[in-house]
């Protein structure tokens, strides 16, 4: 018997859809059918054949393709361990909840990254404190976090914007100056380097997401990878109501495991990942040629000792064009996005202990991020900049 999967209801505004999360959560569907989307994974018959295999054997959670997921991804990052977890947010959560974190202590973020990297802490009992970033890379600005760290500081969290890794030699020196912990919000810097060692492999730990914008996707899904011996064990028990053997439960744990069917598709998505970082890389040279005469359009920056997978692709524009920029290219049936929209202004957080952060918000009216999964082509990447070098010079 086939079953037909329902329609995707399209309309009506925002409704909860955003591609970070997810293609189609629970009763959401995109506001609109674009042509170009934001995500667009890379799957096929190796992904079918992976996941049709698991579902014939009966073994659907805790099982070897989980093991193998978490040794390829051990294996690239060159760490001990890696951990799977059912998506990000509670993997940062469990890495946070791993060495102590919990009310009273804070724990430094950037603002302009996705909500996650702030709610996480707060879903633990800390409390983030927001930090600036630097306005060409948008990552977290190592002075900044040491003049916000306090005697209740655990650890700082960079966020990897885009997949380019923040400062880490830097912000490495400012934590262990002063004795926190430094975790690498890499959700989005799947395959990049710094200094020729993959971001990752740096902090205490890392975090990678697999959700339908990143390169390679699970669907829902993340993976921390970590030298740490305890650690790891702790995120395991964590991950997994605590238990180390069978119905010996050490800790009060969770339920935060990807299911077998996810890690089968991670295993096959990772083999992909060079292909599409390489078509990535090109197309990302491209756009930099194609924008470099438009005055007041600013490409990626690239930093010549890391590499950038360009997981998110975000230009800058004079903030009083950019909502015109985001219309035209809306009217062409292309998505955007503005990644981010502070994180301290959101409601969730506005009426905390917010404070200002000028460059953060000045960047937020700045911003917008366009498609750039690997399926682009050049003629879409020449569409895009011609719509952006009209609106600019118009
Ligand atoms: C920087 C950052 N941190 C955390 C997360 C949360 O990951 P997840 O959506 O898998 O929970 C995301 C998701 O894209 C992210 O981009």
């Amino acid at each position: 018997m086939t079953i037909t999967p329902p329609p995707v209801r399209m309309g009506g505004g925002f409704d909860g859809y955003d591609p970070l999360a997810s293609l189609h959560g629970p009763d959401t569907a995109p506001a609109k059918d674009y042509r170009l989307r934001m995500a667009s994974p890379v799957t096929g018959p190796e992904e079918i054949d992976a996941v049709s295999s698991v579902i014939s054997s009966g073994i659907l959670t805790n099982g070897p393709w989980t093991r193998r997921f978490e040794a390829a991804m051990a294996f690239r990052h060159g760490t001990r361990h890696a951990v799977a977890f059912a998506n990000g947010t509670v993997a940062l959560a469990a890495m946070f909840t791993a060495v102590g974190i919990g009310p009273g202590d804070e724990v430094i973020v950037p603002s302009f990254t996705f909500i996650a990297t702030a709610t996480s802490v707060v879903h633990v009992g800390a409390t983030p404190v927001f930090a600036e970033v630097d306005s060409l890379t948008f990552n977290l600005d190592p002075d900044d976090v040491a003049r916000r760290i306090t005697p209740r500081t655990r650890a700082v969290v960079p966020v990897h914007y885009g997949g380019q890794p923040a400062d880490l030699d830097r912000l490495l020196a400012v934590a262990e100056a002063h004795g926190i912990d430094l975790f690498e919000d890499a959700a989005q810097a799947h395959g990049a380097l710094f200094q020729g060692r993959p971001a990752g492999s740096w902090g205490r730990a890392g975090m990678f997401s697999f959700t339908p914008v990143k390169a390679i996707t699970t669907g829902e899904g993340a993976v921390v990878t970590t030298d740490d011996d305890d650690l790891a064990h702790q995120m395991r028990l964590l991950r997994n109501h605590g238990m180390s053997r069978p119905y010996h439960h050490e800790i009060v744990g969770y339920n935060w495991r990807l299911s077998e069917m996810q890690s089968a598709m991670g295993v096959r998505q990772l083999d992909r990942l060079d292909d599409i970082l390489a078509v990535k890389a090109a197309n990302a040279a491209t756009m930099a040629r194609l924008l470099a005469d438009v005055d007041g359009v600013e490409t990626p920056l690239e930093l010549p000792d890391r590499t950038h997978p360009h997981t998110i692709y975000t230009l800058k524009v004079p903030a009083r064009r950019r909502d015109r920029v985001m219309d035209a290219l809306d009217q062409a049936g292309i998505e955007t996005r503005r990644y981010f929209p502070p994180a301290h202004l959101e409601p969730a957080f506005v009426s905390g202990n917010a404070h200002h952060l000028p460059v953060t918000e000045e960047l937020a009216e700045q911003v917008v991020s366009i498609p750039f999964h690997s399926r682009i082509t050049v003629a879409d990447l020449d569409e895009m900049t011609t719509i952006i070098r009209q609106v600019i010079t118009s």
